[in-house]
């Protein structure tokens, strides 16, 4: 696919409301992901907020990972010309317009119907990879039919392993580049807003949450017309996914505690393109994937929603870059709502972000145009603070880029 030119992306976030008329006039309001997030909170019910905004437990994981991206300071050079700016990159050997791919994030239908495809949409016209998630509410093939790109598919280990093999098959016939295997879930995160919020497996209308979605009458509505979103992937495999509600806190239920690597080297043999191992932040862990045939990983701990009071990925990414060298791409996600912090990742080793949220709060917001206008954000910021750090082209971000404590294989200094 080609990559779009994305060279004026830059001005039109800048620009006043009238160069973005195609899109609501609230979203072309939006300057920054806290904005889009803004929006997103306003139009769903707090249940369905709360499920794509919640992290596990205290959420201190969760805030971490964005804070420690955000505490990192950048040592910016000067006078060099920067009238021209080079995003471009390539992620497992794909040119890319940007050093981003979308994360696999099930259940984005319950934001806006159909929203899986539309964030997928708005990915490919973006020119970066979108992952779709085992637990999205469109199928493999849907998306591989509605949103041509850079298609990767993202499998959970069911505790029926022939039938993960079979999601496998299948993204391999629809043409999916890549094959991303998470490994963070062995059981579900306890999330505790969802437990609070009535939002549960199965899912029960309770006074609480009928209230609830009552309070967003255009949010429902929507629901009423479109039905509630189906797991798509899963009709048939698990229990539950044609009532499509196995997306909370008990989401682990239906996987299997026992994968192993013994079980990912087999996923290896069988997968005949590019594998990458999501939810690693052990060097030594990253270092057994490399030595299997993994082709990447991603430095992950689940956007917080797993384990409360693990490390902050950035926090993990030096060790886990110095540990395997050359010998695959590190990729990282958690906490990137700035252009910035996606700097401060590739200035930290990594050779992309991935990002969950952003796009969902776009999505949720304002549809495809709202996951568009994420994306925009981010381009935006990150162009200007390659800019404004005088560095020309991705290749050119380097740990130099760090104030030096900062960096280094032990992880960040305090
Ligand atoms: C609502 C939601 C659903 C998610 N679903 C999945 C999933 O199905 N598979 C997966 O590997 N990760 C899933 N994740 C984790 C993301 O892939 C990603 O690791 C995380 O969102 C990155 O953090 P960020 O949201 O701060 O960018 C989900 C995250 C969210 C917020």
């Amino acid at each position: 696919m080609a990559i779009a030119d994305r060279s004026a992306v830059g001005d039109r976030v800048g620009a006043g409301p009238s160069a973005a008329s195609a899109m609501p006039a609230r979203l072309a309001r939006a300057r920054s992901i806290d904005d889009v997030r803004a929006l997103a909170q306003r139009r769903l019910p707090r249940a369905v907020f709360d499920f794509f905004d919640g992290g596990a437990e205290t959420e201190s994981t969760m805030q971490e990972n964005r804070a420690v991206f955000e505490r990192l300071r950048l040592l910016p050079r000067t006078l060099v010309d920067v009238s021209r700016i080079d995003m471009t990159t390539t992620v497992l050997d794909t040119p890319v317009s940007m050093p981003v791919v979308i994360a696999p994030t099930g259940a984005a239908g319950f934001g806006w119907p159909g929203g899986d495809v539309a964030i997928a949409r708005a990915a490919a016209a973006a020119g970066i990879p979108y992952a779709l998630s085992t637990t999205a509410t469109a199928s493999i093939e849907r998306v591989a039919r509605e949103a041509p790109g850079h298609l990767w598919f993202q499998a959970y280990i069911l505790r029926e392993r022939a039938n993960t093999m079979k999601l496998i098959e299948r993204a391999r016939v629809a043409g999916y580049d890549a094959l991303v295997i998470t490994v963070d879930l062995p059981v579900g995160g306890k999330r505790e807003r969802d437990f609070r919020n009535d939002f549960s497996i199965p899912f029960r209308f309770t006074p609480r949450n009928l209230l609830d979605f009552a309070s967003r009458p255009g949010w429902a509505l929507s629901a009423l017309r479109h039905g509630i979103p189906v797991m798509e992937n899963l009709v048939g495999l698990v229990p539950a996914a044609a009532g499509a509600v196995a997306v909370a806190s008990s989401v682990g239920r239906n996987y299997d505690p026992a994968f192993d690597w013994d079980g990912l080297k087999a996923i290896r043999d069988a997968w005949p393109r590019k594998l990458v191992v999501k939810g690693v932040v052990h060097p030594e862990d990253a270092t057994k994937a490399a030595a299997l045939g993994c082709d990447a990983i991603v430095v992950s701990n689940h956007g917080g929603r797993q384990l409360d009071g693990g490390i902050a990925t950035a926090e993990a990414l030096p060790a886990v870059v110095a540990a395997v060298g050359t010998t695959m791409e590190v990729m990282v996600d958690g906490g990137i709502r700035r252009g910035a912090s996606i700097v401060k990742a590739l200035a930290l080793g990594a050779r992309a972000v991935m990002i969950g949220r952003p796009t969902l709060y776009g999505v949720a917001a304002a549809g495809e145009p709202g996951a568009r206008r994420a994306l925009d954000i981010l381009l935006d910021e990150f162009k200007r603070t390659m800019q404004l750090c005088g560095v020309r082209d991705v290749g050119s971000i380097g740990p130099d880029l760090l104030v030096r404590s900062q960096t280094g294989p032990g992880g960040l200094s305090p």
